[in-house]
């Protein structure tokens, strides 16, 4: 059943330059719930080349939060000194940097950072994960210890073939671990942004249960992770006893409603209300110097649903070399270096990256300080 529509929208991570204009490719932004299995997916994802290639512009390494998020949990899985462990999605290694290049094989199909881990030292399969892939390792290397992957299980739309496929790559008292961003966390917040093209699905923990089991892989221990705007690290296996935690994170899903189509309904009317109230905000600020803070992917939905252009966002910042000099997807705002567009003359900044909102309110705090307002519209609109 279809609940949200959020219109035509560019590729999320497209950034281009003005020359590609006339190229840009869109596609319509529905979300279906799947009344039997709870999920909720994409209708229309573009195709995995166009979203995952050698121009993929994303860093998993771009700010101090995610680097600090991925070495945590490499010391947590080192202390178990698993023998061989397996990443998929490895992107710009943030991961699996943390270990011996003898302990780990990663899958990455983003060429870019395929040669870059090589060139560090680690194997990469340059592909996108298939059962042909998992046969090879197994073949290549043997069954694997931990099978790691962070906000990439829901980018693939065959999500039971996945897990088929890695309860395959799996020792038998081997652990799966996958993080992505909570179902929960985006009704709760009105982030609605979450929905984007490479998001083929926002998992819910009762949908994802069901889909997993199916796979012989039961989810024993949930934990919640701050990362992109909320996240649930799920650990499954094939023979771990359950913990205590999985019971209330579906006993929480339950009180919220994710197993009924109700819910998303109601959550669509917050979505209307949350592209108004920012419409009005921005025009009330017209005569004000307001600019984007971080030209993200999540961005790109927004600016598009409510069609913000540079009339009312006059130019976004962003720290990501490969996004500098571009023009955000869609509505075309340029996007600016912050040592360029990061000056006394503004006045409001629109946090595109509010889900690094503690990390840039303790860098930035002279903004503030000076009289400078953040806009979010996490939660509702909001001057901060
Ligand atoms: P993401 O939301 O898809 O993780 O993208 C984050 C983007 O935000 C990335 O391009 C870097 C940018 N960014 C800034 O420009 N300044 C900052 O302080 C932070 C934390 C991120």
């Amino acid at each position: 059943m279809i609940f949200l529509e959020l219109g035509r929208q560019p590729l999320a991570n497209g950034f281009l330059t003005k020359s590609q204009f006339s190229e840009e490719i869109f596609y319509d932004l529905k979300m279906n719930f799947d009344e039997e299995t709870k999920l909720v997916s994409l209708v229309e994802q573009p195709s995995k080349e166009i979203l995952f290639n050698e121009n993929y512009p994303y860093h998993s390494s771009c700010s101090a939060t995610m680097r600090k998020h991925f070495k945590d949990i490499a010391n947590e899985i080192n202390k178990f000194n698993p023998k061989l462990i397996l990443e998929i999605g490895s992107n710009d290694g943030v991961f699996i940097r943390h270990f011996d290049p003898k302990q780990i094989i990663a899958v990455e199909p983003c060429g870019n950072f395929a040669s870059f881990t090589r060139d560090l030292g680690y194997q990469t399969y340059n592909e996108f994960w298939t059962n042909d892939i998992a046969q090879k390792i197994v073949e290549n290397h043997g069954k694997v210890d931990v099978v790691y992957a962070a906000n990439c299980m829901c980018h693939i739309m065959d999500i039971e073939a996945t897990f088929k496929s890695i309860s395959e790559v799996l020792s038998p008292d081997g652990v799966f671990i996958f993080e992505d961003p909570s179902l929960q966390e985006v009704l709760e917040t009105i982030t609605y942004d979450q929905f984007y093209d490479e998001h083929a699905h926002l998992f819910s923990i009762i949908a994802l249960k069901k889909l997993l089991e199916r796979n012989e892989l039961k989810i024993f221990k949930i934990e919640k992770t701050s990362v992109h705007g909320g996240s649930n690290r799920i650990y499954a296996g094939h023979s771990h006893d359950i913990q205590e935690s999985v019971d209330y994170f579906i006993w929480k899903e339950l009180e919220t409603g994710l197993q009924d189509i109700e819910t998303y309904y109601k959550f669509t009317q917050q979505v209307q209300k949350s592209k108004n109230d920012l419409i009005s905000l921005l025009e009330k600020s017209k005569d004000k110097c307001v600019i984007g803070y971080g030209a993200t992917s999540k961005s790109t939905i927004i600016y598009n649903y409510c069609n913000i252009d540079s009339n009312l966002v006059k130019y976004v910042i962003d720290t990501t070399p490969d996004k500098q000099n571009k023009y955000t997807p869609g509505t075309h705002i340029p996007i600016l270096s912050p040592e360029i567009g990061w000056n006394d003359s503004v006045d409001m900044a629109f946090l595109g990256a509010w889900n690094y909102l503690d990390e840039i309110l303790s860098k930035e705090i002279n903004f503030r300080s000076r009289g400078g307002k953040f806009i979010t519209h996490k939660n509702g609109i909001f001057i901060i």
